[in-house]
């Protein structure tokens, strides 16, 4: 049973890092979005500050976005375009696989051909138009079994939502029939929604216990016609924050979220310290 502390409280963030976040593929972006050679993608999920990037021979590579050097982030801004990574605090500089390329000589590490000096790399996986990360070994995390077909990437919008990233899951599960075709959650951070032509793809991103970007991704159209609708969402989550954090708690309304809840006691259950 969910309690409202679970809603609220970044210890129980911490946990969900180690119980959940750790232990899964997590969506960072579309590919689309970083699409061209040499384009990359900053963001923090599950509490970690990644990067996501495609080099010349279009290779996507998730990196930790932790200097080597002083372990301060690497990448400063959310998005753009560079041939290298040039640390902005004293110019270790790494390539778009995270190999370590030089530094100024008054702060050079070393020994500049070990591993250490270069940036975290985590396995990656693509798929549904997507691009995932995971922390954990990649042969010891579930696969991923999206097995769609989507049509062409469109394009993003991000909304920014102060809750709780289980606020807005439960938003975007509640009221889903139990056997709607055109719906189906991939836990933990996924939905998918077939509109017509179009598919959208809602990801959510946690950044902290109480920050969560929804990431809209449209697939046969664009995004831009769906900016009211993540508005909306923004809206209508922020008061369920108010709710959670006042103790009233989602009720399972379908079999979707009876299952989210399912999956996140069992996470719970291997927290000692999760409330
Ligand atoms: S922290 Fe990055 S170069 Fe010093």
């Amino acid at each position: 049973m969910m309690k409202a502390e679970d809603y609220s409280q970044g210890e129980a963030f911490q946990a969900e890092k180690r119980t959940i976040f750790s232990t899964a593929w997590l969506p960072v972006c579309a590919a689309g979005q970083i699409g061209q050679a040499e384009d990359f993608l900053s963001a923090t999920v599950g509490g970690w500050g990644v990067v996501a990037v495609r080099d010349k021979a279009g290779t996507i590579s998730v990196l930790r976005n932790a200097c080597r050097h002083q372990n301060m982030p690497v990448v400063g801004v959310p998005s753009g375009t560079c041939e290298t990574f040039r640390c902005r605090f004293h110019g270790w500089t790494y390539d778009l696989a995270g190999k370590f390329v030089t530094a100024p000589a008054p702060v050079a590490p070393a020994d500049a051909r070990s591993p250490e000096v270069n940036l975290v790399s985590f396995a990656v996986a693509q798929e549904a138009g997507l691009v995932f990360f995971t922390l954990a070994e990649a042969e010891k995390v579930l696969p991923l079994t999206l097995d769609v077909a989507l049509p062409p990437y469109g394009s993003t919008i991000s909304t920014d939502i102060a809750c709780n990233w289980k606020v807005l899951v439960e938003h975007l599960l509640l009221g889903q029939p139990d056997e709607a075709r055109d719906f189906a959650w991939h836990w933990p951070l996924l939905a998918l929604r077939r509109a017509g032509a179009l598919a959208i793809v809602e990801q959510v991103v946690p950044h902290t216990f109480l920050r969560t970007r929804l990431l809209t991704h449209v697939f046969g159209g664009r995004a831009e016609e769906h900016k009211p609708s993540g508005d909306m969402i923004k809206q209508a989550c922020e008061h369920l924050q108010a709710d959670r954090s006042a103790g009233t708690m989602a009720i399972d309304d379908n079999a979707l979220l009876a299952d989210f809840h399912r999956q996140l006691g069992a996470a719970y259950a291997e927290s000692p310290t999760t409330t």
